[in-house]
């Protein structure tokens, strides 16, 4: 092996164990968060609860409260119903934020479990997108879902095609944040995703109008440590996880089509298999 060889493989292997102790930290770190966040969420539900209750005591003494002050009790109401709905909502999109965070990070084979594909990608779909506006405060895309209705559960491995579709969600959103940078103000960035069953397949269309691959891009695409983005904002790692996904461990097959400067589409297709 030629010196220059090993150097590459001594770095490889050196980005590998950085990455295995960072998906550990954050994992461990992710599954800590969790547990006081699950206070707040049930706490502010039980609130909610007591506000009910308030309420009745409220409206059986009715009578006894004098007209205006009452119109106030109810604003506040009102408004501390609101406040409620809003510590669940923002908690919950935090708790699910957390969960991509423990999926990423977390190496174990998953199972093949009857699952509601069209639930599991919008879920990703829109964790993406949130961790995308919290990344950059004034950018914006459009999101564009079309799933078609009454598909049946079918197996897969949920943990792992989560995955797989943030990894392609978090590509799209860079690449239409990206060509946003430079492009003229009239461009609105938009991703649309598909699901549809064809053939005995579902098939998963991810569509951006970002800014598209180069031939050289496409080439090196599903290559380990491949990215062209700057350090600290890709890996090089996800398109090759998502096609060891859906091609190795689900029996899939994956595509794309993609044009300099227009957009990208990923599609791929699994067999249906039913429980
Ligand atoms: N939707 C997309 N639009 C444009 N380029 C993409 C898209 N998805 C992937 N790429 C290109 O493929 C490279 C490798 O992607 P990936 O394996 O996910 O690694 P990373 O996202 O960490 O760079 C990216 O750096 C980018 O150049
Ligand atoms: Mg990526």
């Amino acid at each position: 092996m030629e010196e220059q060889e090993i150097n590459k493989l001594r770095e490889q292997l050196q980005k590998q164990e950085k990455l295995a102790s960072l998906g550990m930290l954050s994992a461990g770190i992710a599954h800590e968060i969790q547990n006081p966040l699950n206070f707040v969420i049930n706490f502010s539900k039980m609130s909610d609860k007591l506000l009910k209750d308030l309420t009745e005591i409220v409206e059986d003494n009715e009578d006894k409260i004098p007209e205006e002050d009452r119109e106030d009790l109810e604003d506040i109401v009102e408004d501390l119903k609101e406040n409620m709905a809003k510590i669940v909502e923002h908690g919950e999109r935090a708790i699910s934020i957390i969960r991509g965070i423990l999926l990423v990070s977390r190496g174990k084979e998953g199972e093949f479990l009857p699952t509601d594909i069209c639930k599991l990608v919008k879920e990703y779909v829109w964790l993406s997108y949130h961790a995308m506006r919290a990344n950059h405060k004034n950018f914006n895309i459009a999101i564009h879902e079309d799933y078609e209705e009454g598909l049946p559960q079918i197996m897969v491995i949920p943990q792992d095609l989560s995955r797989a579709i943030l990894n392609l969600m978090n590509n799209a959103c860079y690449a239409v944040w990206h060509k946003s940078q430079t492009a003229p103000e009239d461009y609105s960035p938009e991703v649309n995703i598909q699901i549809c069953s064809k053939e005995g397949n579902i098939v998963i269309t991810i569509a951006d109008n970002g800014e598209g691959m180069t031939d050289e891009v496409k080439q090196h695409l599903y290559e380990n440590f491949f990215t062209t983005k700057p350090v600290g904002q890709g890996t090089g790692l996800g398109m090759h996880i998502t096609r060891d996904i859906i091609e190795n461990r689900h029996g899939g097959k994956m595509s794309f089509d993609s044009t300099e400067g227009v957009g990208t589409c990923f599609k791929f297709t699994i067999p249906i298999k039913l429980k």
